[in-house]
């Protein structure tokens, strides 16, 4: 297949504009006339590496009421996200090479490319060093709170041990469980909890010399912490764009929203964030309203940074950056994440400035809700190629 006229960063650095000759891999950027191939005129609009999400809950096996391989394969998709690595949290948590080797299986119905992240617990040492060894792994989760499932690592010794055995990313929700009890018994806001786990998490890595990374940061103060001691750090569109006004409307996150102020701030740290992550964490609006913490946004994440974007709040080779290139690089997916020879045959190709509104029933998710309902977008997934077949078009699948 050949992507004509695409703008693109080459090679994620200046911006051109060329054909790409593309299968399972990219062959060939130049000008191409003639030839018998299929052909995509991307004419007007910008072409992005099939994006990286490090964050997302499929939920499959054990919660398929809520996404499973298919329909959050094609949520990601839509949402031009054609890798997505999938967390360890479902009712039985993946923290056995039993339940690793499962879940690869039931993955491959997936539309976009699925990975892993195997879980930790408090005492599966042996099974996360199995786990390292498998190709499909490419970080080990660890809960330092309390959250959706059973998974929690709340002890020093424990994590220290896991560092020190697990060679790939190990990946933190930095939420330190004593702090969020203590914040609750006072009523008060939980994010202390995030600065703690942070600094707990950080130190700890250091010790360890161990390669650390900050899941959904969401402030600017808990970036600024994590990167001064040389971890990477992702945040959400969430915390970004809502604030804790929105989890009235549509329940709560883990960790929670912030004040606006603290959602206006974290845009200033935008240059010190390794990871744009959407934390996809489908729910059903019955569960909602019974207290399930989580927010889908593999579909709206990135026409909302497009929407940033166009506001002059971000800039596309920052978000290459954060969408495909940081994730890939920082998750170790080879030959991912850039639009270059030899590269995997993966685009995103988006209309830069076509307007449209977020409705929760059009989506693909099972939620069927976004908590970003009725907001008015700038920017739009067109057109999505996977190994060079062209697999969603304004809308629909095609595979
Ligand atoms: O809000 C959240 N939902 N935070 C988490 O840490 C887990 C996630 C989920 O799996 O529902
Ligand atoms: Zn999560």
């Amino acid at each position: 297949m050949i992507v004509e006229n695409a703008r693109f960063f080459y090679d994620g650095k200046t911006v051109v504009e060329k054909d790409i000759l593309l299968d399972k891999r990219i062959k060939k950027i130049g000008i191409f006339d003639g030839g018998s191939e299929e052909r995509f005129d991307a004419k007007g609009m910008f072409v992005f590496p099939g994006l990286v999400d490090p964050h997302v809950h499929l939920r499959e096996p054990g919660a398929e009421h809520k996404e499973d391989f298919e329909s959050g394969g094609r949520a990601a998709i839509a949402g031009g996200i054609t890798t997505v690595i999938d967390m360890p949290n479902n009712p039985q948590p993946t923290t056995t090479i039993k339940k690793l080797k499962e879940k690869i299986k039931l993955a491959k119905k997936s539309l976009a490319r699925v990975y892993f992240h195997f879980g930790a617990t408090k005492n599966n040492f042996s099974e996360a060093k199995k786990a390292e060894k498998f190709e499909e792994v490419k970080g080990l989760k660890v809960y330092m709170g309390k959250t959706t499932g059973s998974l929690l690592v709340d002890e020093e010794e424990a994590i220290l041990k896991h560092l020190k055995n697990f060679k790939k990313t190990v990946v933190f929700h930095a939420e330190d469980e004593k702090t969020i009890e203590a914040m609750e018994r006072e009523k008060m806001k939980r994010w202390p909890a995030g600065i703690v786990g942070i600094a707990k998490a950080c130190a700890l890595g250091k010790i360890a010399r161990g390669k650390i990374h900050i899941a959904h940061a969401t402030s600017y103060e808990e970036v600024m912490l994590a990167k001064m001691f040389g971890a990477t750090v992702e945040t959400a569109p969430h915390y970004l764009f809502l604030d804790e006004s929105a989890m009235k409307k549509w329940g709560g996150v883990n960790p929670p929203l912030r004040e606006r102020a603290d959602a206006e701030k974290l845009w200033k740290a935008m240059s010190k964030i390794d990871c744009i992550a959407t934390d996809h964490a489908p729910h059903t609006k019955k569960e909602k309203k019974e207290g399930a913490k989580g927010y889908p946004g593999l579909e709206t994440s990135l026409p909302l940074m497009l929407t940033a974007y166009n506001k002059g709040l971000t800039t596309l080779d920052e978000l290459e950056e954060k969408m495909a290139e940081n994730p890939a690089r920082i998750f170790e997916l080879k030959g991912i994440g850039r639009i270059k020879e030899g590269f995997v045959g993966d685009l995103t190709i988006v209309d830069l400035n076509e307007e449209w509104e977020v409705n929760g029933e059009n989506l693909n998710t099972k939620a069927e809700w976004s908590p970003f309902e009725g907001m008015k977008l700038r920017g739009r997934v067109k057109a999505v190629i996977k190994e060079g077949r062209l697999v969603y078009q304004d809308g629909n699948f095609l595979a």
